[in-house]
């Protein structure tokens, strides 16, 4: 039997006291697009560091396609859209220079761009609709270009793996439904999608799969049967059931979690090892 795209296994985690992930584990096929969702502060962007190799779990093991995470993403296969918080927006790049990122396993040391690495920039740079921005600052997108532009690194890289942390997140409804397609696209080619939302309206449209995560998973299945008010209750709790169900987390849920943006300030230029 061949391995799953993503496998990982009672994976702890700690930054000092603070228990992010206690024990999880998490298992998806080739092709398949998973939903993750849980409050803020319930360790999504740390599950999708330890699978990007980025964190180092104290306990537990991660395998990609059944090879380690460094190796995964030395060889290019996976693509990582971080959130928003996790970027420097400063950087003096450009868009271009965003998605020819995607293209650095494919060149040498110079690091000098073939015809071919500039080829498969401009094609990524039109399946995102971003043409036009190539030769902007990243940091002059709007929230949604942004995304795209990520979305577009991924595409160029040749990525057969997308992790997505929070893309719809102050984003405009365009970028949102030109994601959500590319991403259906990505996985019929064969692409494995793990995404983070708090968008749960749009989960049942968007994934085949959707995972519950409170520093451990809590469950995993079917898009409709997470989406249960007694299952999202366990997530975000009881407050949930009030609502109009699936609805966007209660606000003193939604409400920020303020921790240094230290460990992932740089995730920009951190996507490749
Ligand atoms: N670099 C960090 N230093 C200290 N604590 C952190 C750091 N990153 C995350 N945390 C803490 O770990 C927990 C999980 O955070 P995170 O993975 O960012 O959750 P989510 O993405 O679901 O909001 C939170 O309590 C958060 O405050
Ligand atoms: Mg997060």
């Amino acid at each position: 039997m061949s391995s799953p795209a993503i496998l990982v296994e009672n994976v702890t985690v700690h930054y000092g006291e603070v228990l992010a992930l206690d024990s999880a584990s998490l298992t998806v096929d080739a092709a398949r697009i998973c939903g993750l969702i849980g409050m803020n502060g319930s360790g999504k962007s740390t599950l999708f560091k330890v699978i990007m190799g980025m964190i180092k779990p104290d306990a537990g093991r991660v395998l990609i396609g059944g090879q380690s995470p460094t190796r995964a993403r030395k060889e290019g296969g996976i693509g990582y859209v971080p959130q928003s918080e996790d970027v420097d927006w400063q950087f003096p790049l450009s868009v271009r220079d965003v998605v020819m990122m995607g293209r650095y396993g494919h060149q040498g040391f110079t690091r000098r761009p073939s015809k071919a690495d500039r080829a498969a920039v401009d094609l990524a740079l039109d399946r995102v609709e971003l043409g036009e921005y190539a030769e902007r600052q990243i940091g002059q997108l709007s929230g949604g270009q942004k995304k795209r532009a990520f979305v577009a690194r991924g595409i160029a890289q040749g990525a057969t793996m997308m992790l997505l942390d929070e893309p719809f997140a102050g984003v405009d409804k365009r970028s949102e439904a030109t994601i959500t397609r590319l991403l259906r696209e990505l996985a019929s080619d064969g692409c494995t999608i793990l995404i983070s939302t708090h968008d749960l309206h749009a989960l049942p449209n968007l994934c085949d799969e959707a995972v519950l995560l409170m520093r451990r998973v809590l469950m995993h299945g079917a898009p409709e049967l997470v989406l249960q008010p007694e299952n999202l209750a366990m997530a975000f709790g009881l407050d949930v059931l009030n609502r109009d169900l699936p609805v966007p987390p209660h606000p003193a849920v939604t409400a920020a979690v303020v921790h240094p943006a230290a460990a992932g300030a740089s995730a920009i230029i951190e996507s490749r090892g």
